[in-house]
């Protein structure tokens, strides 16, 4: 199956359309992979980490005692899905990296009491995103879901619109990109954005650096684990021999820029051969890949770069500690 266009209407469907087949995947991981890991300090681009066996880790992470993030959006979307939903005037809802969709069912809810003719859930794992659609079909049996496979750094512009869209972005998945490209995401999802749509962005507010600290270094080393798996992800991919035991995970604060960055820290000098790309990497003892940037935000900020981009906020809403947030702007 396709997606034909703008306005077309929703076909109910079980399987997602996949704008993003597992080779596209596959050609952008060598190519970022050769860039990124050869680049003085070397990195990996986050999506990554979200294979089968990271999603789930992704999942068991929203539930740490640490990780707030989650708990705290889900709370700030059960005191005020109604009157996002009203605000919106959405027909349909079209989330950015739905992953498991758990929070969503919240908005769905209050979407359904309006207009909601369905629902478009858009992911990078295929695997998520099959899994989401299935708890969805059973628990919402008259609702069109409507999955696509896609990365939303290629895709924005192929994304269906079969009606009034609310553009979802949950998790706090913009802080995921550095200010530059977030600046520049921005304004190509406004740009495939209709006149008078509306995004929903969940972002982490700036905090005490220890609880920032602990969301991403965990007790139980689940993010540890989550962040090694990339270079399992690697072996697998690419035929790579990365021992992923013998990195150690590090998260820190950066005070300048108000980011949480996830490295991984080689533990004594290795080398490390990427078949696929022909490569053979030299790594010092302690030397550091960087995984993921988590940005946090300032409210003026964050409304300002919204509105740089020609997205207009109509509503603000945060938990009582002001931990998170939900901001509503419209095109
Ligand atoms: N929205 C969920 C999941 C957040 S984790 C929540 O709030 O809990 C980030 C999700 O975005 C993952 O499911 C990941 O697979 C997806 N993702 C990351 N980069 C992506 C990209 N470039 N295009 C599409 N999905 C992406
Ligand atoms: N978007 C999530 C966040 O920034 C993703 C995330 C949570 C994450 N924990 C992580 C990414 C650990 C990499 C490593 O909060």
């Amino acid at each position: 199956m396709t997606t034909d266009g703008p306005r077309t209407r929703l076909p109910a469907a079980v399987d997602p359309t996949v704008l993003l087949t597992a080779a596209d995947l596959r050609r952008s991981l060598e190519l970022d992979v050769r860039e990124g890991l050869t680049a003085p300090p070397r990195w990996l681009p986050p999506k990554y980490f979200y294979d089968d066996r990271g999603s789930r880790l992704f999942d068991r992470i929203t539930r740490l005692p640490e990780y707030y993030p989650t708990r705290t959006e889900h709370s700030i979307l059960v005191a005020s899905a109604a009157e996002i939903a009203r605000l919106s005037g959405a027909e349909v809802l079209l989330e950015l990296g739905s992953g498991s969709s758990e929070k969503t069912r919240i908005l769905l809810d209050a979407l359904a009491a309006g207009s909601l003719t369905g629902y478009v859930p858009v992911d990078v794992s295929a695997g998520a995103l099959r899994e989401a659609i299935a708890g969805l079909a059973h628990d919402y049996p008259d609702l069109p879901v409507y999955g696509v496979v896609a990365d939303f750094d290629l895709h924005l512009h192929r994304l269906p619109a079969p009606g009034r869209r609310l553009v979802a972005l949950l998790g706090g998945t913009l802080g995921n990109y550095p200010p530059a490209q977030r600046g520049v995401f921005l304004q190509r999802l406004a740009a495939s954005m209709h006149v008078g749509e509306t995004l929903l962005l969940g972002l982490d507010l700036v905090k005490d650096p220890a609880r920032l600290v602990a969301a991403y270094d965990d007790a139980d080393g689940v993010t540890a684990e989550f962040n090694r798996n990339v270079l399992s992800v690697l072996n697998r991919e690419l035929g790579a021999d990365f021992d992923p035991l013998r990195f150690a995970h590090v998260a820190l604060w950066d005070v300048e820029r108000e980011w949480i960055e996830m490295r991984l820290r080689a533990d004594s000098p290795m080398t490390v051969r990427v078949p696929a790309l022909g490569l053979d990497l030299s790594l010092g003892a302690g030397e550091e890949i960087r995984t993921e940037i988590s940005a946090k935000f300032r409210p003026e900020v964050a409304e300002g770069e919204l509105e740089d981009a020609g997205l207009h906020p109509e509503g603000w809403w945060t938990d009582p500690a002001g931990d998170f947030a939900l901001v509503l702007a419209r095109r």
